[in-house]
């Protein structure tokens, strides 16, 4: 009789642990930009990696546009465990009582895409997603769609065009510094609120990379474009850290690859998807398009350098420092192969 108990408990325990293996791990992946962007796409490879490096044992369902929260929301649903990973500007995490992500709106902050590639994958980038822990988030890796540019319903050439304009930007007080600096009104709202609002007229321009403006349609409804490089736009990858954590160790090895490999496949696509946006919108010909010439950056700049001092204060004087250092290293050529 007893043996029979051992070995009814051992194939239940057996069944279980066979149970436990083939259950399925949702991950939902919400995000705010169209599908055919730089995010949207690494969305999607991060999702058919992951699926197939853990034979399907992990299922991501991708939710784009804002579709099931859009900025304001979704953090917090994060935080609730109600989504499990997202992919937001890192000029979005003021509101929730991280404002150090915003020393990277500092504007003319980055030379190139490797300048800020090579502090976001170092001590900088880790030190600031530890700032996200005590929220309960997890950052798993920083993704970018490039320069940011500006566009209106007027030319915009020289700081003084931006008097008295309403300027949508994002939750950043060093965005809304910037263009205050400029002489325009900032208006933060959420991006899936910039079109409807450029169209009514609510506000009269925004800034932001070429694909995002392409992919939104907001050519459509603004008359000028201007290639200013400004800024750089630079999202964190995260997920909710109660579930992140809670992961079997296998499947969050799995999923470090996939993500490894996500995150190569977006850099090498976002300067190319802004680029083929920018031919996109020139051949729609409903936005005139003005690349700013050195001069005039340089006035743009000069116009600026405030904005740094006056975040020492907020941001700190010493991340500023650390990450104008970082960005200006010439990183040491390896030595050519004999
Ligand atoms: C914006 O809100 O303008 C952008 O951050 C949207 C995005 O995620 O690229």
């Amino acid at each position: 009789m007893r043996r029979r108990s051992v070995l009814a408990c051992l194939l239940a325990l057996s069944a279980l642990s066979s149970l436990a293996a083939a259950q399925t791990i949702t991950i939902k992946f919400s995000h705010v930009v169209a599908p055919d962007t730089p995010k949207g796409k690494a969305a999607a490879k991060f999702k058919e990696l992951a699926e197939a490096a853990t034979k399907g044992r992990v299922k991501v369902e991708i939710y784009p546009n804002s579709q099931l929260y859009k900025d304001g929301d979704e953090l917090e649903a994060l935080q609730r465990g109600a989504v499990h990973m997202l992919a937001p500007s890192v000029s979005k995490f003021g509101p929730m009582g991280v404002r150090d992500f915003e020393v990277f709106d500092l504007p003319f902050l980055f030379p190139t895409a490797d300048a800020a590639y090579r502090v976001l994958d170092g001590a900088i980038g880790r030190q600031l997603f530890a700032k996200l822990e005590p929220k309960g988030i997890r950052g798993l890796a920083y993704w970018d769609n490039g320069f940011k540019q500006i566009s209106a319903n007027k030319p915009l050439h020289r700081p003084a065009d931006f008097r008295a304009m309403k300027l949508r930007v994002q939750s950043s007080k060093v965005l809304s510094a910037t263009f205050r600096k400029l002489g325009a009104i900032p208006q933060v709202m959420a991006f899936s609120e910039v079109y409807p609002a450029l169209q009514q007229g609510v506000v009269d321009g925004q800034e932001n990379s070429v694909s995002n403006l392409y992919t939104q349609k907001m050519h459509e409804v603004q008359k000028h474009l201007t290639i200013s490089d400004h800024g750089f736009l630079v999202y964190a990858v995260i997920a909710n850290r109660k579930f992140w954590d809670g992961l079997p160790a296998d499947i969050r090895t799995a999923l470090d690859g996939a993500m490894r490999e996500a995150t190569q496949y977006e850099r090498a696509i976002a300067a190319k998807e802004n680029t083929d946006a920018l031919a996109a919108v020139k051949k729609a010909g409903t936005t005139q398009v003005y690349v700013l010439t050195p001069a005039e950056r340089d006035e743009w700049r000069k116009a600026l350098l405030p904005v740094r001092r006056d975040f020492e204060g907020t941001i700190g004087r010493e991340l500023i420092q650390a990450v104008e250092t970082e960005a200006a290293r010439v990183p040491a050529v390896a030595p050519a192969k004999k």
